[in-house]
C-alpha cells in the first residue's frame, strides 16, 4: 500500500501532526512507508502512486493555506480522467485559536472532504474511541490548536500528536479492508 502525506507548514505545527500520522502508521505496520512531501512539492504523479492520501494544512484566513489549494486545483484535470476514484484519504489541520478547535479547522478540513469527495474517494473520519480524540479529534480529521488562550501563538500540545498518531494508524488499517 503507497501512502502519500501531502501538506503545508510555516511554523511547523502542521508538519508535527504529518510526523506523527506517518509515525502512527510505521508503528501500526512496520511494513508501511508512508512519503511525506510539502503540498508545494507534490506532483500529480505523486497522487497517482498513492493507495491512501493524507492533506494537511494551517488554518489560514478560516481555510486551506493557498499551496494546498494550488495543488488540489491542479488535480482538477486527474478529476477529468476519475483517476483518484477509489482512494482513500484523511486530513488534518493545525489552527491557532480561539476555541478548541481553532477558528476555522472544521471549515477547512469539510473544505478537504469535499475535495475527495469530487474526486471520487472514499474519507475515514476520526472515531471518538481513538487515543487522543478528546485533546486532538474531530470527527472529520486529526487537529491541533497551536494558539495560547491568550491568542498568542505557542504550539500544538503532545497530547494532539497522540491523536494524530493513532489516526494514521487508523486510517490505514480502514484502508486496508477497502483496498
Ligand atoms: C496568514 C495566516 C492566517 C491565519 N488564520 C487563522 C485562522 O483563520 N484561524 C486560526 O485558528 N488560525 C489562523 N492562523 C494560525 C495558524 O493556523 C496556526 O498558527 C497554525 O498552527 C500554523 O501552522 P504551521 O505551524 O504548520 O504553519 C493563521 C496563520 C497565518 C500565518
Amino acid at each position: 500500500m503507497n501512502i502519500l502525506i501531502a501538506y503545508h507548514s510555516d511554523y511547523g505545527n502542521t508538519k508535527k501532526m504529518a510526523d506523527a500520522i506517518a509515525a502512527g502508521i510505521r508503528a501500526a505496520n512496520a511494513a508501511l512507508q508512508p512519503v511525506l512531501k510539502l503540498a508545494e512539492q507534490t506532483s500529480q504523479d505523486d497522487l497517482l502512486d498513492a493507495d491512501v492520501i493524507f492533506f494537511g494544512t494551517p488554518v489560514h484566513m478560516g481555510s486551506m493555506a493557498w499551496p494546498m489549494k494550488k495543488l488540489i486545483d491542479e488535480a482538477g484535470k486527474l478529476w477529468m480522467e476519475g483517476a483518484l476514484e477509489g482512494k482513500v484519504g484523511g486530513v488534518f489541520v493545525s489552527g491557532g485559536g480561539f476555541g478548541n478547535a481553532g477558528g476555522g479547522v472544521e471549515t477547512t478540513m469539510i473544505a478537504l472532504h469535499a475535495h475527495f469527495l469530487e474526486q471520487g474517494m472514499v474519507i475515514i473520519g476520526f472515531p471518538k474511541h481513538l487515543s487522543g480524540y478528546a485533546e486532538g479529534g474531530l470527527h472529520w480529521g486529526a487537529y491541533g490548536r497551536s494558539g495560547n488562550h491568550e491568542g498568542m501563538p505557542a504550539s500544538i500540545s503532545d497530547a494532539s500528536l497522540v491523536a494524530a498518531r493513532s489516526y494514521g494508524a487508523h486510517v490505514v488499517e480502514m484502508a486496508e479492508k477497502i483496498i
